[in-house]
């Protein structure tokens, strides 16, 4: 039974403004009276620098409801990869690396913020929190990422257990015949334990009704393009994507000629936003003339980005793309309520698929096994738009 606990994580490039939006996220739920628990996955934690205040390794209270806390990575990697990076290390230095270089690749890259999502599944249990808000590393492969347990389970059904009792057969001859190391049972036993904490978190990660992702960007070109790649790749494993979060938005009442030119170019980059990642709903907030630190200034940044709204609200529930195999082809599926076919026009340009009506278009970046093959037909039935995409599945 998973926990009955509302998880939002948040998401984008580098330096976009995830950490002071998250942080803000969580004043708000826990003044709206729901025990609320900030956590960063970034093993580069900053939450101690938006509060300004030391946030430690176990939950610290920040104020009435709300709880902080900056997961001890090398804690978690030792708890949950010790045997695993053991053996590997081992293995590593017997093909000739250095001990040093060796202990390094024995982690591989994400591999921390993979572990400190196992922590949400401890703290989810706790019965003080019932919000739980996570302040993802700056990194497009966050999405990625978080799709590691459905690569885990693919590999511990497909090869995992044969492998074990591969070894098991063969570990009393192997010794005299190859002289590499191979895993011990304790090896394989930790791979197990590790692959049922990545499963009990994945169960409450793609539950929709639990779980929702919100987007963080820029009005700003290279970061927007990020986030459309993340969308993609986030709907494809079924998560749920609930807002966008527009942040450094130029002020209307700002009049100098410089920030004129601005203004038109993050006017332009808002309607690509919207062209996007509708039908989400996309939450603003404007460029501050200081840095927003501190409780009282992120519960202010709070209120303009949620209006006084229950920011712990899921904001949109509908799955937004949808991509299945079908009949020897793919089909990608998406609601489109107010359009018609007639007035729609669809292409693809490069790894980007254009859909255009009379007064609106979206834009959405393609998987890269359908922006290699030829959409040749496109369906707006039941207000769902259905588009087919030629070739073999290998499904
Ligand atoms: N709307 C804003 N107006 C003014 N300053 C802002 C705004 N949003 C964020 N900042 C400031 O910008 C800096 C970077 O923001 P933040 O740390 O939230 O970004 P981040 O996306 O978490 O970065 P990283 O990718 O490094 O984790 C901080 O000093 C923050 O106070
Ligand atoms: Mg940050």
């Amino acid at each position: 039974m998973l926990p009955d606990v509302r998880v939002i994580l948040f998401t984008g490039k580098g330096g976009v403004g995830k950490t002071s939006v998250a942080a803000a996220t969580s004043v708000l739920s826990s003044q709206m009276g729901h025990g609320t628990l900030i956590m960063s996955t970034d093993a580069a934690h900053s939450l101690s620098d938006a509060f300004d205040m030391n946030i430690r390794p176990e939950p610290t209270e920040i104020n009435k409801k709300l709880w902080g806390v900056e997961i001890d990575i090398n804690e978690q990697v030792g708890r949950h990869w010790g045997a695993i990076h053991d053996f590997l290390t081992q293995f590593l230095k017997h093909r000739g690396f250095d001990s040093i270089i060796a202990d390094e690749l024995a982690i591989m890259p994400g591999m921390e913020e993979i572990f400190s999502l196992l922590a949400v599944r401890h703290y989810a249990e706790d019965e003080r929190f019932n919000t739980i808000i996570i302040d993802c590393a700056p990194t497009a492969d966050t999405a990625r990422l978080l799709a590691i347990p459905d690569i885990a389970q693919w590999y511990m059904e497909k090869v995992f257990h044969i492998e074990r009792k591969i070894v098991k057969t063969i570990r009393p001859f192997a010794k005299r015949i190859i002289d590499t190391p191979l895993p011990t049972e304790r090896v394989f036993d930790s791979v197990e334990i590790l692959y049922q904490s990545i499963l009990g978190v994945r169960d409450l990660l793609v539950d929709r009704t639990r779980t929702t992702i919100r987007m963080v960007v820029n009005p700003e070109k290279m970061v927007i393009k990020e986030a459309q790649r993340a969308y993609t790749f986030l709907s494809l494993f079924d998560f749920g994507i609930d807002a966008v979060v527009v942040n450094r938005l130029l002020p209307e009442k700002i009049k100098d000629p410089f920030y004129d030119k601005w203004k038109e170019i993050q006017a332009e980059h808002m309607a690509f936003i919207h062209e996007s990642f509708m039908p989400l709903p996309i939450l603003t907030v404007h460029f501050w003339d200081e840095e927003i630190i501190g409780y009282d200034l992120l519960s202010k940044m709070a209120k303009e980005i949620y209006n006084k709204k229950d920011p712990t609200k899921i904001l949109h529930k509908e799955k937004p793309i949808n991509i299945y195999p079908s009949d020897g082809h793919y089909v990608m599926e998406m609601p489109l309520p107010f359009a018609r076919r007639e007035d729609m026009e669809t292409w693809i340009n490069e790894d980007e698929l254009v859909i255009k009506f009379k007064n609106f278009k979206r834009n959405i970046i393609l998987p890269r096994s359908l922006a290699k093959r030829e959409l040749y037909k496109a369906e707006l039935k039941d207000r769902t738009l259905k588009l087919f995409f030629e070739g073999e599945t290998n499904a």
